[in-house]
């Protein structure tokens, strides 16, 4: 149920909200700016016009995503992401928005906007997450459709796969996961979305960061908002978004944050078994910052109407 109404837009000033029966004048600070993690460029450009359109942060974020969701050729995202190992698509998604409120779904399948149904779940029911079968039959009461998410070219590359079933989550340009986005919108309100297909060849049930609230995504509006992407098994051992998002309390800048919670996990980085984690941030003020452990991560950065992609700094 949604707590806050907006009335209406004053010659593009700001919006009164009506907020537990009171008035409140929002004014509109022209900082609206969206980043997402890897080379997500349609997904950001979307999330930046809508939120250049007035779009609350929430709605910009959900939406944006929704268009990497769709796209066949992402295979670590919704349509035609990497199956597990068994050859079937399971998705993860998680949303958070300026009021602490937030939704997720673990292990869906046959559903392509996973981040829109943990949004409906934020929404539309008592609880934060809903998973496997019962997360299906959620979305199928809100109107999605079942869609087969393993397309001709994932299905083939998985029996290629089931060749050798060597197990390596590699994660990098050509192999990324996850895009995690992250919205300020023009009312000084930060939400996010993060929504994957999870490490490639997974074993049947494995749920990664994605729909994990603090790890994958954490918003605090008084302070900032942080994604992750990269091998979620480790990203959830450190808490890493909002660990990024307590930095940034502390007052340390965005890519100070992420810089000092990617050290705290780099050193488990082994020579012989190397992985990647990355993490992207945003403060109230609308700076941005992000760090990974390898090279070879971007993120997208939409800010003034222009969309932007910028090579992240890594630890090694
Ligand atoms: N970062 C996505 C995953 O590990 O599933």
């Amino acid at each position: 149920m949604n707590r806050r109404i907006f009335v209406f837009d004053i010659f593009g000033l700001g919006v009164f909200s009506i907020f537990k029966n009171k008035i409140k004048f929002i004014k509109n600070t022209e900082m609206a700016r969206s980043v997402s993690t890897w080379k997500t460029s349609d997904a950001n450009l979307k999330a930046g016009q809508l939120l250049d359109k007035g779009s609350n942060s929430l709605d910009a974020a959900v939406e944006g995503v929704a268009i990497e969701e769709l796209n066949p050729k992402n295979t670590t995202v919704g349509l035609g992401g990497a199956p597990d190992r068994t050859g079937i698509v399971t998705l993860d998604a998680c949303v958070m928005n300026h009021l602490g409120d937030c939704g997720s779904v673990v292990a869906v399948e046959n559903i392509v906007h996973v981040a829109r149904l943990a949004k409906d779940v934020m929404e539309k029911t008592p609880h934060v997450m809903l998973a496997g079968e019962g997360a299906e039959e959620f979305a199928y009461t809100q109107g999605y459709k079942s869609r087969d998410l393993l397309t001709k070219e994932s299905k083939k590359e998985w029996k290629d796969w089931l060749k050798n079933q060597e197990y390596k989550p590699i994660i990098n340009i050509e192999n990324h996961d996850t895009i995690g986005m992250l919205c300020l919108d023009k009312y000084n309100n930060i939400s996010g979305a993060c929504t994957s297909s999870g490490l490639a060849y997974k074993m049947r049930g494995r749920v990664g960061d994605s729909p994990i609230i603090g790890s994958g995504l954490f918003i605090d509006n008084k302070v900032g908002g942080a994604v992750a992407t990269g091998l979620g098994e480790e990203i959830v051992k450190t808490v890493g978004s909002h660990l990024v998002v307590e930095l940034m309390r502390q007052g340390k800048s965005p890519q100070e944050a992420c810089e000092i919670a990617v050290k705290r996990i780099a050193d488990n980085n082994k020579q012989d078994n190397r992985f990647q984690v990355a993490y992207l941030a945003i403060n109230k003020s609308g700076e941005v910052g992000s760090y990974s452990i390898e090279p070879g991560f971007s993120y997208m950065d939409y800010f003034n109407r222009e969309n932007k992609e910028i090579i992240s700094a890594s630890a090694y």
